[in-house]
């Protein structure tokens, strides 16, 4: 067959409010042109991110009643330690209010001034925390991963020479860890090859180093993994998982992805004196060991996520309603990283319009369009996100201007899907009436968040 059906039936709905492109305009203007903004009611269909946006199964409600709240050594913290460890293997684990938490924690004890963190590319908030403690976060993405047009299978892979070259220069002393994030957000949900996390492993043994994984989204890899890498074809999830696993001595996780849950994250690792000082840091910033910050309920939910999360029919219709997104995008000529990843369909503005300089930010006038077209919100990746300023104040542009449409999961069917497909050729059709925008505000960090912007003169 080659329809792929949502492997769940809906038990509870969400209405969804619409309006029309003049009130939409309205609403940009007010907003300062920035979709981070918009109040959420007004969104028809919300791409802004896969985080926090999953739909709960009814196992996992139940499991919300169930929770027990008790301060210390509560029934759901064990049973979330122990879900944890059945896809891990990891020997400690602490809970966190969300990812970026767990990230705080691991680099506010192992970052600071001289250290530097290499990665096949750091996501924002990974960034973010390893610069404030004073470290330096460094990409070393393969190199077809920086190019949208070119296929490949594990476009998240991390340029092993460049990693083996960066340690010698840097000197090993000043690298507490080497990290890697599956699937690679920031590069397009390209997924890591198990080959690729092998090679890091034997890099880090090399130089006596420790490899952790950001593994947020580490079934989707998993699935990659075994749907593309020879000699995983017959392996369960499950078996994946914990093989790439195995190879790393620790990881932090954001559970809003992966765990199917809207709040949740978690640090897990083998050192035991390390764990130790993560948990005496996670007392002052979030919580007693065994609940960290989050509730009981809340440990039981991402217990029962972790255990739906394997299961291979959600998979195959996860990664397959994803890639059917592009494919439609892709029969129209819409420019998208190919192949899709697992979580999101990646636009290139770049070449989608490519009258509008990276100075005018021509992923947000993509993004911009799809909500005032068809109340659609997506996120930019570009120069809003990753841009920076040489001494002179012009704009140091990232290697790529993309529009991220993460697809929350278990949450839209097939026809929400046919909708944004439409939506995006539509815009895509008159594509020379977009204008390019410049920021009116920005914070200093982060600044996409709040920036406001207007049209470019
Ligand atoms: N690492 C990766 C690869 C992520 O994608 C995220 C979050 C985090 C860490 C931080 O986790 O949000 O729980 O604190 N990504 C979201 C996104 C926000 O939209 O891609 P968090």
């Amino acid at each position: 067959m080659t329809t792929i059906i949502e492997p769940f039936r809906i038990k509870s709905v969400e209405p969804i409010k619409f309006t029309n492109e003049t009130e939409r305009k309205t609403i940009l203007k007010d907003t300062g042109y920035n979709p981070f903004l918009i109040h959420a009611d007004d969104v028809m269909i919300d791409l802004l991110t896969d985080s926090g946006t999953s739909a709960m199964s009814s196992k996992q409600w139940a499991g919300i009643m169930d929770g027990d709240e008790s301060y210390a050594g509560s029934r759901s913290f064990f049973r979330f330690e122990e879900a944890v460890k059945r896809i891990t293997g990891m020997d400690f684990v602490i809970p966190t209010h969300q990812g970026r938490a767990a990230e705080k924690i691991l680099f506010s004890i192992l970052g600071g001034k001289g250290k530097f963190f290499p990665n096949n590319t750091h996501f924002d908030t990974t960034r973010a925390n390893i610069e404030y403690s004073g470290a330096e976060a460094v990409d070393l993405l393969c190199e077809v991963g920086k190019h949208p047009e070119e296929k490949a299978d594990f476009k998240g892979n991390m340029d092993l020479d460049k990693l083996r070259a960066f340690i010698l220069e840097k000197g090993p002393e000043n690298i507490p860890l080497v990290f890697i994030t599956i699937t690679n957000n920031s590069g397009g949900g390209q997924p890591v090859s198990m080959e690729n996390i092998k090679g890091v492993r034997k890099i880090c043994d090399e130089f006596g180093l420790k490899f952790f994984i950001d593994a947020c989204r580490f079934a989707e890899n998993a699935y990659f993994i075994k749907i593309r890498e020879k000699g995983y074809e017959s392996k369960s999830v499950l078996e994946i998982c914990r093989e790439l696993f195995s190879y790393a001595d620790g990881m932090t996780m954001s559970a809003k992805k992966d765990a199917l849950v809207n709040i949740g994250g978690f640090l897990a690792l083998n050192d035991d004196k390390l764990a130790m000082n993560c948990r005496n840091v996670l007392i002052v910033t979030e919580g007693f060991p065994t609940y960290g910050g989050l509730a009981g309920r809340d440990l039981e939910a991402i217990a029962q996520g972790l255990e739906e999360i394997t299961d291979e029919n959600y998979l195959h219709y996860r990664i397959r309603s994803v890639e059917y997104l592009g494919e439609k995008l892709l029969a129209a000529g819409v420019p998208l990283i190919e192949p899709t990843g697992g979580h999101a369909v990646y636009l290139d503005a770049k070449r989608f319009c490519p009258h509008i300089p990276a100075e005018e930010f021509p992923g947000q006038a993509v993004s911009i369009a799809l909500y005032e077209k068809g109340g659609i919100r997506a996120c930019e990746i570009g120069s809003v996100m990753f841009g920076k300023y040489d001494e002179k104040g012009k704009l140091i542009p990232p290697p790529m201007e993309l529009v991220r449409l993460a697809i929350p999961r278990r949450v839209y069917t097939q026809s929400h899907i046919d909708y944004v497909a439409e939506i995006i050729i539509a815009v895509f059709n008159e594509r020379h009436l977009l204008k390019g925008y410049k920021l009116s505000y920005e914070a200093p960090m982060l600044r996409h968040f709040t920036a406001r912007f207007e049209l470019a003169d």
